[in-house]
């Protein structure tokens, strides 16, 4: 038995030893190929990361749930691999001092894998045309180009990551690679990988806002953390990277603080009034959530501007829906939802923004969003005007109904508000609420 341990001791050293020499070499060569500069942002970057890693989640199927991973793939996206690494690698001191179990081991360990991971996924990025993404975050055409090394980041980092942790449990267990792999990290990967899109849109609103941009993202993750920690089946932790986007967006604009929560809420009471199907709804509800996820890309002076917009700032709020459903697009599980973004501004009358459909052209889960978004835009206090009672916007919206609104999804909110006088005002809508 002692002999068996002894050798199980040297094979988890030997490991950890070629480990560090390959991921000391790795940086050197990183470091020759792109040398990296050191800025406030990458410090301010380091340091949440390294708070982040320090909060990680330990999930009851075994794994560990880490809101550090989207700001690493940030670091990467803003710095390149190099920045991406050094960052990394660095994340897990303050974590490794603090444990009780001081292992050096361990700590070399940590830091090797990370710095590893963050090469081979910072250079997959940059291969696959990355550096053209990092170069303009903020150009929309780029979004269509972010798929491809984004993905490449993702599954490299979430490879080399869980692979080698994989490895280190089964040479110092005994227990098959394979079964530790699938036991411990198998259920986590899809999650990573959409942590990765998180990633993404940290970077963007960084490029587009500075450090007040990153900043932004301390709630937000702590917001994600708190789901993490609250559910921890893989479906919950994919439910929690939807609010921590939804997070992200009333960061940057304070003014929708709950807006989407609240568009939610009325959107699957429109959609179960209308009769869809459960599955349905659920998406409609996901889409409520990320609505206005394009306004990450959208200047914050003009989103937090008190007076009128002017027609060059208007022209760029209208730019949302199509930059929200390229980031949609591009996120794995997400891209069916990118219609129902693309369209959320659109009228029956053809006036809207978005592309312009009209009447039954606009995907009939665009029409509940469009309906869910005023109601909630009227009944909520803005920079430049009071709230509206509920009963004034709920005539708003008969008033608008099959111009503006879809009549359907007007009469089946209006129902769902107890407005029987309101929509009894106007003939044809209190029935609709039974239309399917
Ligand atoms: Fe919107």
């Amino acid at each position: 038995m002692i002999v068996l341990a002894d050798k199980t001791t040297i094979r988890l050293r030997v490991f950890i030893v070629g480990l560090a020499l390959a991921a000391a070499g790795g940086l050197v060569l990183s470091v020759r190929a792109q040398p990296t500069r050191v800025s406030s942002a990458l410090i301010v970057l380091a340091i949440l990361t390294a708070v982040a890693d320090s909060l990680a989640v330990e999930m009851q199927q075994g794994g560990v749930m880490s809101v550090a991973y989207p700001l690493s793939s940030a670091t990467i996206i803003l710095f390149g691999p190099t920045a991406g690494a050094i960052v990394a690698g660095l994340s897990c001191i303050p974590s490794a001092i603090s444990r009780e179990d001081r292992s050096w081991e361990k700590a070399i360990f940590n830091v090797s894998q990370l710095v590893l991971a963050a090469l081979v996924a910072g250079w997959t990025y940059w291969a696959l045309g990355g550096w053209r993404l990092s170069e303009d975050l903020l150009s929309t055409d780029n979004f269509t180009h972010a798929v491809l090394p984004v993905l490449g980041l993702a599954i490299g980092a979430v490879a080399v990551n869980t692979g080698l942790v994989s490895m280190a449990i089964s040479l110092s267990t005994g227990a098959p690679f394979k079964n530790v792999w699938q036991l411990n990290y198998a259920w986590t990967t899809s999650t990573q990988i959409a942590l990765t899109f998180v990633g993404l849109v940290i970077a963007q609103v960084t490029a587009s806002d500075g450090m007040v941009g990153l900043f932004l993202f301390v709630v937000p993750l702590l917001i994600a953390r708190q789901f993490y920690q609250r559910y921890t089946g893989l479906r919950s932790t994919y439910a929690g990277t939807v609010r921590s986007l939804v997070a992200v967006i009333e960061a940057k604009d304070p003014y929708t603080r709950g807006h989407s929560e609240r568009v939610a809420s009325y959107a699957t009471a429109i959609a179960g009034a209308l009769g869809l199907r459960p599955t349905h709804i659920e998406q409609i509800e996901l889409a409520a959530l990320l609505h206005d996820l394009g306004k990450v890309g959208v200047s914050r002076r003009i989103l937090v501007k008190d007076g009128q917009l002017d027609s060059e700032e208007f022209s760029e709020i209208e730019r949302h829906p199509a930059i929200g459903a390229h980031i949609i697009e591009s996120v794995p599980f997400l891209a069916d939802l990118a219609p129902l973004v693309l369209h959320h501004h659109e009228r029956p009358d053809g006036t809207g923004y978005g592309e312009g459909l009209s009447g039954d052209e606009i995907p009939v889960e665009a029409r509940i969003l469009a309906v869910a978004d005023c109601y909630d835009a009227m009944t909520s206090t803005r920079p430049y005007r009071a709230a509206l009672t509920k009963s004034a916007a709920a005539a708003e919206l008969a008033r608008g109904a099959g111009s503006q609104f879809d009549p359907a999804a007007v009469g089946a909110l209006l129902g769902w508000l107890g407005s029987a006088e309101e929509s009894a005002q106007y003939p044809g809508l209190a029935d609709v609420g039974d239309s399917t």
